[in-house]
């Protein structure tokens, strides 16, 4: 695999409910330790527009949101996080973690709400200027399995978790379609296997791919 860029560019996608958040935490957490330049970030949002678009699109209340203007929220607040702050820290030597990415729409937008793969695909091809993942960790939830787990307690469910687990089941299955189709960009791990089992089976792959690298371009602070 070659990597497209001086950083190194992680994404974890998911069902709801996966754990994507702790296993990015875990693996930022542990990079950091070693001295490695590192940013987590999520999706929607990472920048102040984007903060702002997540809230519009994923709380109740703001009026029925048609599908196509979903896919475009989402994808507009992709291209802010891009353009303002995942190209530039990749170009300055940073390992980036995001918690989703353009998958997420394919899946959601493109096979959830109807709008096709490549529709939505095409969509974010642009808006990021092409800028795809090194690596995608798709944490593969069981639908019923991840409601559970996101509504422990007393969480309430945004607008598109609250769909039934028939739309949550599309999902998973377009997660899976899209890493099957692409296999030497994915790392593809059960959700409900042991945290300590998914984090060490992350690292390992990062670590793989982190000695691909140049070392000048993972020194700390980044090469000019
Ligand atoms: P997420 O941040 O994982 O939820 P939380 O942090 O509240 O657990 O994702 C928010 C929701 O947005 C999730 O249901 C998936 C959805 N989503 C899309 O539908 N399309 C997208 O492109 C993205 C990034 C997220």
């Amino acid at each position: 695999m070659s990597i497209q860029s001086a950083g190194l560019f992680i994404a974890f996608e998911g069902g709801d409910g996966a754990g994507k958040s702790t296993q990015a935490a875990r693996l930022s957490e542990t990079l950091e330790s070693r001295g490695l330049n590192v940013l987590r970030t999520r999706e929607p949002g990472g920048t102040p527009i984007g903060e702002k678009l997540r809230s519009l699109v994923l709380d109740h209340g703001h009026g029925t949101i048609d599908a196509r203007t979903e896919a475009l929220m989402f994808a507009a607040a992709r291209a802010a996080h891009t353009h303002q702050v995942i190209r530039p820290a990749l170009k300055n030597g940073t390992v980036v973690i995001t918690d989703r990415y353009i998958d997420s729409s394919v899946a959601y937008q493109g096979i959830g709400r109807g709008l096709g793969a490549e529709g939505v695909s095409t969509l974010n091809h642009w808006a990021t200027e092409g800028l795809h993942p090194d690596l995608t960790v798709l944490l593969d939830v069981d639908p019923a399995h991840g409601r559970q787990r996101r509504t422990a307690g007393d969480a309430s469910e945004d607008r598109l978790e609250s769909e039934p687990d028939a739309f949550h089941s599309a999902i998973r299955h377009a997660f899976l379609d899209l890493a099957e189709a692409n296999p030497s960009r994915y790392l593809v791990l059960a959700a409900d296997d042991d945290m300590g089992t998914l984090a060490a089976q992350i690292l390992a792959r990062v670590d793989s791919l982190l000695s691909e690298l140049a070392p000048r371009e993972h020194v700390p602070g980044g090469c000019p």
